[in-house]
């Protein structure tokens, strides 16, 4: 089937279920034959990938809060050029689990490092990517509570609730800031629907700007 080559990048709070849709809309690009590549952040290049190990894995606060931002900006500059503009010259449709505006959310609204400011943010990205940017962002948007109670399914409770829920609360409200700033290239789903509807919301959405 004919397509664009681009950048998509699913966006969201633990438990939003983007990790379900990305491999349903993986299964829906297979089925059509659309060349593409999944990938994820951070990680989804082998140096990104052991930054995503130092990160995740471990005391969660042995990094300050401007060490961990930067970590993730480099993890994203060796996404960028080990494999996300690799995969789009060679035709892909690359998709992200979470991208750039998953610092913005984390680290500037969840968190609240008053250390750090959107327009550092900004002049970090630009460093890394220049103008590049996703063709389109999917925001899956949740309650806080609805969420907690599909993470409890899945084992990963603690982890969510550590965090406590008003840093989700703020999390879920910074994503519906940015995908308002920026509505061209941000779209916002209801993911408090079946997996199936959230489904057919996004493949409208590939339909339209990809194919
Ligand atoms: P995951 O659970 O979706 O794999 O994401 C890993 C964690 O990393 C999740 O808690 C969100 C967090 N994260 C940030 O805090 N900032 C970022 O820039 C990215 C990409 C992820």
């Amino acid at each position: 089937m004919q397509f664009h080559p681009g950048f998509i990048t699913f966006e969201g709070g633990d438990g939003s279920g983007k990790t379900t849709q990305i491999q349903m809309l993986h299964d829906y690009l297979e089925t059509q034959s659309i060349f593409h590549l999944t990938t994820r952040e951070p990680g989804g290049s082998s140096a990104a990938e052991e930054v995503r190990k130092i990160l995740i894995n471990g005391d969660q606060k042995k990094w300050d809060s401007i060490s961990e931002t930067l970590l993730f900006y480099a993890a994203r500059r060796s996404h960028l050029t080990d494999t996300i503009w690799p995969a789009i010259k060679n035709g892909k449709l690359v998709i992200s689990d979470r991208y750039a505006d998953s610092t913005v959310a984390y680290q500037l609204y969840g968190y609240q490092n008053t250390n750090i400011t959107k327009e550092q943010l900004d002049i970090l990205y630009q460093m890394i990517a220049g103008h590049f940017k996703p063709d389109l962002t999917i925001i899956l948007d949740i309650d806080p509570r609805v969420a907690l109670s599909r993470v409890q399914k899945r084992g990963e409770k603690d982890r969510f609730e550590s965090k406590g829920i008003t840093f989700h609360e703020r999390l879920r409200e910074g994503f519906r800031k940015i995908a308002s700033i920026d509505s061209n290239r941000c779209v916002l789903i209801n993911a408090n629907q079946s997996k199936e509807q959230i489904h057919q919301e996004v493949i409208r959405l590939i339909k339209d700007r990809f194919l």
